[in-house]
């Protein structure tokens, strides 16, 4: 009897330690990068780097240290949200844009998952202007598409993808906006823009939600049964901190992934003391 529920503590342990694992470490991948250094750094400090890694499936959609630095001394909360807006829940790298069939499309960022965003703030537009012509704003109605695609950092198919873009996405309610540089001198701007204001979005924001090409949710999996195990400290750096609201974990989905060898050694160790004390 101890040793039969011993053996499914080890397998209940080994489960529960397997779906916090990652499939892969962002801030290594960016790490190689040195040009996006503050971006890597940023999304260290807000704790994002955790939750990217935890997906399997993203684009991040990453700044330079020059175009960074527009938004990088605003608020660490602010700066989150931005930066949320810059993980997209699926795969994009330069060849599937290229072969997107629609001229623009929507799509959802880690943002939505916060359960926060109002209308459309949780998505953002992608618009093919041209030939190799790509911009990015945020869904929001009336906000500019500000971002230019300017290359491919790194395409891991279909798992991460890490595309260049010039300028930081705020959506509107975030904080002021960054535009695009650099405003043309006299011409019009691509986009129409009536406010730059951070205004409040109109009110057909409810039912904005319900847009259908926007998927809630790149892992669609629901939470497994496990869930407070779930939340177990990822090893590493940091201790456990008390998480924000918008930090919840949205059931990352069970990985067979790397971590297996110490989360067996972890586990074989949880085992021997819950044997010991059934003994
Ligand atoms: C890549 O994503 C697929 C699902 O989209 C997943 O099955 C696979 O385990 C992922 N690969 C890694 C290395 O995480
Ligand atoms: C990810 O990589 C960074 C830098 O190499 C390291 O400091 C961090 O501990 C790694 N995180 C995990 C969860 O392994
Ligand atoms: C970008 O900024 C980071 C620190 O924020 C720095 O470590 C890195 O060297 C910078 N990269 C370049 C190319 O200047
Ligand atoms: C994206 O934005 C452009 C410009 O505001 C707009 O014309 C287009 O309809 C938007 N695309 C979608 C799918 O909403």
């Amino acid at each position: 009897m101890a040793a039969k529920s011993s053996l499914l503590f080890i397998v209940a342990f080994f489960l529960a330690l397997s779906t916090t694992s990652t499939a892969f470490n962002v801030t290594k991948v960016l790490g190689q990068y040195p040009d996006y250094g503050s971006f890597n750094d940023l999304l260290s400090q807000t704790k994002l780097a955790e939750q990217i890694s935890h997906r399997q499936t993203i684009t991040i959609l990453a700044l330079d240290n020059a175009s960074i630095s527009s938004i990088a001394s605003r608020p660490s909360d602010e700066v989150k949200k931005i930066l949320m807006n810059h993980v997209v829940l699926d795969y994009f790298d330069t060849f599937k844009i290229q072969k997107l069939g629609k001229k623009s499309a929507i799509l959802t960022t880690l943002y939505q998952t916060t359960g926060l965003a109002q209308g459309q703030q949780g998505f953002l537009n992608i618009t093919k202007l041209g030939p190799g012509e790509v911009v990015f704003g945020s869904a929001v109605k009336g906000a500019p598409l500000v971002s230019k695609l300017l290359g491919s950092v790194v395409s891991q198919p279909f798992n991460l993808s890490v595309l260049h873009v010039s300028t930081p996405i705020v959506a509107p309610g975030f904080g002021e906006a960054v535009l695009a540089p650099p405003p043309p001198p006299g011409s019009p701007p691509p986009a129409p823009a009536p406010k730059k204001a951070a205004a409040p979005a109109p009110s057909e924001e409810e039912e904005a939600d319900d847009d259908e090409s926007a998927a809630p949710d790149g892992a669609p999996s629901p939470a497994p049964a496990d869930a407070p195990a779930a939340d177990a400290p990822t090893k590493g750096k940091t201790p456990p901190a008390p998480k924000d609201a918008d930090e919840e974990e949205e059931a990352a989905a069970p990985s067979a992934s790397s971590r297996v060898a110490s989360s067996i050694a972890v586990a074989a160790v949880m085992g021997l003391v819950a044997s010991l004390v059934a003994f």
